[in-house]
Order: structure tokens, then C-alpha cells, then sequence
């Protein structure tokens, strides 16, 4: 799959391309390139960031700065005749104050359980509540959701790392269902989670071992753009990795 520059135009008004999680490793790069891209392409459109430190502050934590970020996009999309055209949600957790990832079922800890479900699962489901209202009622329009590939129940010949992968199989499903219910409202829209491969951020950096292919974050954002342009309206609901292939669930 090549990695065209991202077409904010598509398909007739000026489209605006979001990122949530914008402060991450990926989040920081898809911005950039997107921006890039729209730069090149001299397209009238914008890329817009939100991240827990952006001037639209957004905690998955607090449903109401998620409502607010929401309603202060309607109104940006309504004031200057942009469509919200491409959504992207970067955000995750694996390791951090909250805890590790477990080795063993001796290492559940319902802490951790519940940070790392609050923050790869609910907060997600929360961004398609209040955020996917906004997608344009015709026209091509985008959402994604990186997940990870040790989200898929066919592919899990390793076992461990429970809550991660567990969180990450239920966003699945919520991109699925949330596909069914976009489909009905636009034909054409795409509503898919996204496997970025291993990427050098902080979140794989204590687990990247080496021998692991581990890419720079802004090779993975230009992968996963270009897989992006080439997705037709009948892969909504995929998992979907960063070279175009449709991954198990
Ligand atoms: N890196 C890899 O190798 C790899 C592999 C497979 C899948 N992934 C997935 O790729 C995505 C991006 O991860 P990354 O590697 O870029 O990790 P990262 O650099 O650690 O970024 C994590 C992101 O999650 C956001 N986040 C954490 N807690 C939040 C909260 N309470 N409310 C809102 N946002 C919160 C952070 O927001 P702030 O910007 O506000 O800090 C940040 O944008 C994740 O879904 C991850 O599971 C990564």
C-alpha cells in the first residue's frame, strides 16, 4: 500500500483532520505528518491536535472535558465550514504509576486492571459517543483507533499481559459495533482500529527487545496514512495493520 498524502479534501468541502492523543509518540507524529501532508497537497483543510496538555484539554478520565473537547470541534467545524473528515485516536496504556503489564495471572492487580481498561477501552468508547456524531452524513470520512495486535484473541500464542490485551479486544469490538452504526447513518464512512506494528515511543520502550523490528514513530504515522487513503468504505469495522493487512480478531 502506498503512503499518498492523506486527502483532507475528500470528498467536496474542506475537511478537518483530528488527532486525539496528540502528545504521544504516535500521536505527536501523525500530526506532523498529516500537517506535512497538508501542506504539500495545498489543500485548504486543517490538522488539529488534543491531548490531556493541548489548549482543548481532554482527560479520559473526566467524561466532561470529553463532551466539552466535542462540543468546541461542532463549533470550530460550524464556524468555519470545515467537516471533521479523518479522526484519529492515538491514546493508550500499557506500563506506568498505574503498573505493568502482567507476566502471570499471580500478577492481576484490579488497579491496574481498572487503569488500563479506563484508558484503552472506556475513554475510546467515550471519544466514539461524543466525537463520531461529528463525522459528515455524506462523503468518504475516516475514524481510527490504534489498538494492538496482541489484541486478537486468534493471534494470542504468548499469553501474559492480560489487561492490555483484554482492553484492547473489547475496543475492537467497540469499533465494530460503532462501524455497523456509522454504516447505517453514511454509506460511505470507515470506522477501523489500527495495529502500528512496534514503534519507538514510550510506551513499547521498556519491551523492545532487540532482534524487535521497533520503527520511528514517524515511519509507522506514514504507513498507517497511507493505509488510511487506501481503505474503502467495505473494511469498516477491520482490524487493520500498519502494511494494509486484515488481522484476526
Ligand atoms: N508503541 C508501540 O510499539 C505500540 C504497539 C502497538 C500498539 N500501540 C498503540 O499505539 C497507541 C499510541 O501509543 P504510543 O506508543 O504513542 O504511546 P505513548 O507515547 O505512551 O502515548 C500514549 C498516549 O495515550 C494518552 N493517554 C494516556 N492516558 C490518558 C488519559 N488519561 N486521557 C487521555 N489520553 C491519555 C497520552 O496522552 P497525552 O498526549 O495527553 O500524554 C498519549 O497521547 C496506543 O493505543 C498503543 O496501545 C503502540
Amino acid at each position: 500500500m502506498s503512503a499518498a498524502p492523506t486527502d483532507l479534501n475528500a470528498p467536496a468541502s474542506p475537511g478537518l483532520a483530528l488527532v486525539i492523543g496528540a502528545g504521544g509518540g504516535l500521536g505527536a507524529a501523525l500530526l506532523a505528518q498529516l500537517e506535512q501532508d497538508r501542506q504539500a497537497a495545498g489543500a485548504d483543510g486543517r490538522v488539529m491536535g488534543i491531548s490531556r496538555s493541548s489548549e482543548l484539554r481532554m482527560d479520559y478520565l473526566d467524561e466532561a472535558s470529553i463532551r466539552d473537547a466535542a462540543s468546541r470541534v461542532a463549533e470550530l467545524c460550524a464556524a468555519s465550514g470545515l467537516e471533521l473528515r479523518l479522526l484519529l485516536v492515538a491514546t493508550g496504556f500499557l506500563h506506568g504509576q498505574a503498573g505493568q503489564p502482567e507476566r502471570s495471572l499471580a500478577n492481576l492487580d484490579e488497579a491496574y486492571l481498572r487503569h488500563v481498561f479506563a484508558i484503552n477501552t472506556l475513554g475510546p468508547a467515550l471519544v466514539m459517543k461524543h466525537f463520531l456524531p461529528l463525522l459528515p452524513k455524506r462523503g468518504r470520512c475516516v475514524a481510527g483507533f490504534v489498538s494492538a495486535r496482541v489484541g486478537s484473541i486468534g493471534d494470542n500464542a504468548l499469553g501474559g499481559w492480560y489487561g492490555y490485551r483484554a482492553s484492547k479486544a473489547a475496543l475492537n469490538q467497540l469499533v465494530k459495533t460503532a462501524a455497523v452504526e456509522l454504516t447505517r447513518r453514511n454509506k460511505d464512512s470507515i470506522c477501523v482500529s489500527l495495529h502500528p506494528g512496534t514503534v519507538e515511543t514510550p510506551l513499547s520502550q521498556p519491551f523492545a527487545k532487540t532482534g524487535l523490528k521497533v520503527r520511528p514513530a514517524s515511519e509507522a504515522a506514514r504507513q498507517l496514512l497511507g493505509v488510511l487513503d487506501g481503505l474503502q468504505a467495505s473494511d469498516s469495522g477491520a482490524l487493520v495493520d500498519y502494511q494494509g493487512l486484515t488481522l484476526p480478531f
